[in-house]
């Protein structure tokens, strides 16, 4: 890619760009605003709109109960397929369930029941939170016969292959991992963490949040065993949008969910008194599914499908190349240091920023007012501007217009207007 910042630069990379008409798919009503949060809530298809109002007026309002017959039922099994072929597994072998957190619940308790006799589950200091508060609620519901050991990182940034090499040893049940780090974008190798795990008689589970989507995945060919993932982010499916899990055919009659519910039966409409689990993956659903937000799901899956993950990828690296030869140009003088790997195969497809001001630049793109360009982009403490690269729909010029904005707030120091005190959601 040649190196300029003339932003007739970024317009030449945007002509050039085979998925631009993609970004006509979307809602985007503001010209003035630049979204770079689709790692966090992606925006919303033109497409979605339509499919809400018929699944309101006409499904629910008209159709009402008749609806589960006429199609609802299916819903998470035909939404699961589709999913699968984004990450690369059969179509039986994912279901759309209930949140990221309640799926990693069930597959933790289940696989370390699989596993007993041995006391550990690896995990790393980059994974979400949420992830490693489930893990610590699993270890005290089954005994606290478990110990959680976190892989550290030295620069806060990667996790090199030795370090996880060293955790994972015969005691390990279960080595439990956020592909893509929600902070620095660090990306493991997925297929040799799982081969580790393996070899040492444990079980790999995978959180792909901020993966699914936005890099392509290959879970059957990487042997992986398990797998949990949003579909609010990169997949565009909503707020709260349903979540999925992935469970790898032979292991689904193996394992068993720790929530009975009356959807995880061989036959729920029996209504029998005694709990007999579905024998697929089913068993791992729990209670009535939202149908409205699963129905929500389905075009934005359609249209990355369409996109086609390859092709995605492709563009989201030359994307986030772009972004980080400009900070190097305009914002590493100013203070900025790059937070994400600088090797794009390895990291996903947000940069994270730093900058001892980071929580006040960050107000001060998103509170800007007009005639200002305003940036959204999110804040992760203690000084991380996320910047979230969703190459279905933010252009070249998006980037452009981010990077310079920042670098006007910071020169002519326009954060000094805005209180360092956090609001809820950062
Ligand atoms: C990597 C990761 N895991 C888990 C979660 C939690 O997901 P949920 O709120 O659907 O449980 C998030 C949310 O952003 C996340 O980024």
């Amino acid at each position: 890619m040649p190196k300029t910042t003339s932003l007739s630069y970024a317009h030449q990379l945007d002509q050039q760009d085979s998925l631009a008409h993609f970004r006509e798919r979307f809602v985007i009503e503001d010209p003035n605003l630049i979204y770079l949060d689709g790692n966090s809530l992606g925006r919303l298809p033109k497409r979605t709109v339509e499919v809400m109002g018929d699944a309101v007026e006409r499904q629910w309002g008209q159709r009402l109960i008749r609806g589960w017959n006429e199609g609802w039922i299916h819903k998470p099994t035909e939404l699961g397929a589709k999913i699968a072929r984004l990450i690369g597994v059969q179509p039986d072998e994912v279901l759309v369930s209930e949140a990221t957190s309640i799926n990693l619940f069930k597959l933790a308790v289940a696989a370390l029941r699989a596993r007993p006799g041995r006391g550990k589950i690896v995990s790393d200091m980059f994974n979400f939170p949420s992830d490693l508060y489930i893990f610590q609620g699993v270890i005290d519901l089954l005994g606290n016969q478990h110990q959680l050991e976190l892989i550290p990182s030295q620069d806060s940034i990667t996790i090199p292959p030795q370090a996880v090499e060293a955790a994972i040893d015969a005691d390990t049940a279960l080595v439990a991992l956020t592909h893509v780090a929600f902070k620095s974008a660090f990306m493991y190798d997925m297929r040799r963490v799982t081969n580790l795990a393996h070899q040492a008689g444990a079980l790999a589970l995978w959180d792909l949040c901020h993966s699914v989507g936005a890099v392509p995945l290959e879970l059957n060919q990487w042997g992986v065993d398990l797998a949990v993932g949003c579909t609010y982010k990169y997949l565009n499916g909503g707020p709260g949008s349903p979540a999925f899990i992935y469970v790898r055919r032979d292991l689904q009659q193996q394992l068993i969910s720790p929530m009975w519910g009356w959807f995880a039966s061989a036959r729920p409409f029996d209504f029998n008194l005694d709990f007999t689990p579905a024998d697929d993956i089913s068993r791992f659903r729990v209670g009535t599914p939202p149908i409205l937000s699963m129905l929500a799901l389905e075009p934005a899956l359609d249209i990355t499908l369409e996109a086609g993950m390859e092709r995605l990828r492709r563009k989201s690296v030359r994307q986030t190349e772009y972004l980080i030869y400009l900070a190097e140009q305009w914002l590493y003088p100013l203070g900025f240091t790059l937070g994400s790997p600088r090797d794009p195969e390895m990291r996903g497809s947000h940069i994270s920023l730093r900058h001892p001001e980071a929580y006040r630049i960050n107000r001060a793109l998103i509170e800007a007012l007009p005639p200002a360009v305003r940036v959204i982009p999110d804040f992760r403490a203690p000084d991380n501007i996320r910047l979230g690269v969703a190459p279905l729909y933010n252009s070249f010029t998006d980037i452009h217009r981010a990077i310079e904005r920042i670098m006007e707030i910071v020169e002519k120091k326009l954060y000094n207007s805005y209180s360092s005190e956090r609001q809820m959601i950062t």
